[in-house]
């Protein structure tokens, strides 16, 4: 193991393992959702449903057990960042990303112990995890008991308000990950962030 730290704990790697596949069945039985007529479904409507319910309250559940491992475990100091100079760091990531890799260059920003995310890893987790992931947890939390919602709300109902904005937060979380996943094959090879992510070691 040696130049190799140990950077995903084994609760990282499960939760992670968890979430990737409650986000996939999400997104297929959100889709599913989204565009059923009467003559087409790609799964049952009722069907659709029930998955998504379940794999909604599963994903709130780990995403609660994310939070509190990363409060309670020094691997939420990952996390944090100080903004000065954040624009500045990002855009040498952005160049390196679009041109310096390209030239053989060396990364601004290597992975170490001490740094796990470089910064547009940092800036785009933070946002996905800590913007994005509560508000689709909220929404989706009170579309599943609609009767807590108004009614009426600057003249449009509750429900499609909160619809609209659990749709549009989904969409960018799929672009999230897609885009995540892709950047994820940009490692020492190809397939080398992913083993990092089943047996722990960078
Ligand atoms: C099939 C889907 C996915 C694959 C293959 C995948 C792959 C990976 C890999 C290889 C890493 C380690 C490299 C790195 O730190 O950048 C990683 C880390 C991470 N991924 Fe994903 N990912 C997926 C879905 C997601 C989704 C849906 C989210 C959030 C909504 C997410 C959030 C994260 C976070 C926060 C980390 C850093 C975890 C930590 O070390 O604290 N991933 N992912």
């Amino acid at each position: 193991m040696k130049n190799q730290v140990y950077l995903y704990p084994i609760w990282v790697r499960l939760w992670h393992l968890l979430n990737a596949l409650l986000f996939l069945t999400l997104i297929v039985t959100g889709l599913s959702l989204q565009y059923s007529s009467n003559d087409y479904s790609l799964i049952r409507f009722d069907w659709a449903i029930s998955i998504h319910d379940i794999a909604g309250i599963a994903l709130c559940v780990a995403y609660i057990f994310y939070l509190f491992s990363n409060r309670f475990t020094s691997n939420g100091t990952y996390y944090q960042f100080h903004l000065t100079g954040m624009l500045v760091r990002v855009l040498k990531q952005l160049r390196y990303y679009s041109i310096g890799i390209f030239k053989n260059e060396d990364a601004p920003y290597p992975i170490s112990i001490d740094r796990k995310f470089n910064p547009l890893q940092k800036i785009s987790y933070v946002i996905v995890m800590y913007v994005f992931m509560p508000i689709i947890v909220i929404t989706g939390t009170a579309l599943f008991f609609p009767e807590i919602l108004p009614t009426d709300l600057f003249g449009i109902s509750g429900i499609h308000i909160v619809d609209l904005i659990h749709i549009v937060t989904g969409f960018a979380l799929s672009i999230f990950m897609a885009v995540h996943i892709y950047f994820c094959t940009i490692g020492k090879t190809a397939l080398a962030n992913f083993k990092s992510m089943i047996n722990g070691w960078h």
